[in-house]
This record gives structure tokens, C-alpha cells and sequence, in this order.
């Protein structure tokens, strides 16, 4: 059984991404994981100046991630890019330079958006930024996904006609996880 972080890429009340975040965690195949949703909208805007002194919420950012078996991030696209409250969470948890948190962490790349392209040119960029970080990232099946009604049921799973696929990814992601485990 594994531990995984989840980073959600909006600070959005109402989040789709955080919504379904909340109910991949409650599929069958999450089944006897834990699984800790990371605060980053808690972290200051990165500063450079600050890296010999990290505020705490970094420092418990980088611990969390040290202490995990995996991440997700689950993301919208915001003009064809991440969000910068990730990106910003990202560089935060990856410094000062040579200590970074996320080196070797099997992640997941996954997002929810009202268009039609489900996050891909998103998504794409976030890989780019994961394989710098050295994260072996799951290649396959991706998964781009449009929120449409009877996505999130009202009792917060992932509704009949996408639990399949999305237990399917959640499945092909703890087998990277194990693949990568010590
Ligand atoms: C968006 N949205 C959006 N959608 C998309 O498919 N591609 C895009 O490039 C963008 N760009 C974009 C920029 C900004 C600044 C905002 C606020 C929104 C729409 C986006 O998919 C929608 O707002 C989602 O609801 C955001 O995800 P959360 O916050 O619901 O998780």
C-alpha cells in the first residue's frame, strides 16, 4: 500500500480538478492507498532570496513529498499552460538547488477542464517540467478529461460512464509506483 500526495492545480472553491481528485481517491482501485492532498495555496510566491530560509510551508511541502511513495497532479489548463499556483508550488518544493523533494517520485499527470481538449496542451507542458525534475511520469494511458454532468456523482465518485478509464489509469499509475519502490 502506498502513500501519494495529490496536487491539485486550482485554489478554485468549487475546483472540477479538486471534485475529481476527491473521487479518484474513492474509486476501487485506491483502495487501501493513502492518499494526502498537498496545501500550496498556503506558499508564498517563489523569491529566489528565500532559499537558505524556507518559510514552513515549504519545508512541510518538501517533507510531505520526501515522505511519499508518488504524486499526482491533478490540473487545468489555464491558456494552454499549468496554472502558476503549481508551477509555483513546484519550483518552491524544488529547491535550493541539488536538494529538491520531487527527484525520483513516480507521478501521475491528470486534469479536468470545461474544453474540449481536456487539459492536453496542459498536461503536455507539465511533463516537460516533471522529466527536468527527474519524475518518472506515467506515459500511458493518458487522460485528458472534459467536465461534463454525471462526471462527479452527488455522492462525490466518479460517475458509471468514466470510472472504468479513470480506475484503469489509477491502476497503470500504482503499478509505476511499484516499479519504483525501493
Ligand atoms: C481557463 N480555462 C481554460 N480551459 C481550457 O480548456 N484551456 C485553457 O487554456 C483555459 N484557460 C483558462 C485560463 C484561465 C485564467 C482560467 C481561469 C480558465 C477554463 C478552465 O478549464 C475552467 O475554468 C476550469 O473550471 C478550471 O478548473 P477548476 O478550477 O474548476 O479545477
Amino acid at each position: 500500500m502506498s502513500k501519494i500526495v495529490v496536487v491539485v492545480g486550482s485554489l478554485r472553491a468549487e475546483s472540477y480538478n479538486r471534485q475529481f481528485a476527491q473521487a479518484l481517491t474513492r474509486l476501487p482501485a485506491a483502495t487501501g492507498h493513502d492518499f494526502v492532498f498537498a496545501d500550496i495555496g498556503s506558499l508564498p510566491l517563489y523569491d529566489q532570496d528565500d532559499d537558505a530560509d524556507q518559510a514552513q510551508s515549504v519545508k512541510d511541502l518538501k517533507e510531505l513529498v520526501r515522505s511519499s511513495d508518488g504524486v499526482i497532479f491533478v490540473t487545468p489548463e489555464y491558456n494552454r499552460s499549468i496554472p502558476g499556483v503549481l508551477k509555483n508550488a513546484i519550483d518552491h518544493a524544488s529547491r535550493p538547488y541539488g536538494d529538491s523533494a520531487w527527484a525520483g517520485k513516480p507521478a501521475g499527470v491528470i486534469g479536468v477542464s470545461i474544453g474540449a481538449v481536456g487539459t492536453a496542451l496542459a498536461q503536455q507542458h507539465l511533463r516537460n517540467v516533471l522529466a527536468y525534475l527527474d519524475m518518472p511520469t506515467l506515459g500511458a494511458p493518458e487522460a485528458f478529461i472534459q467536465w461534463k454532468d454525471g462526471l462527479i456523482t452527488p455522492e462525490g465518485t466518479i460517475g458509471e460512464q468514466s470510472a472504468g478509464f479513470v480506475g484503469g489509469w489509477l491502476e497503470a499509475f500504482f503499478a509505476l509506483v511499484d516499479r519504483h519502490q525501493d
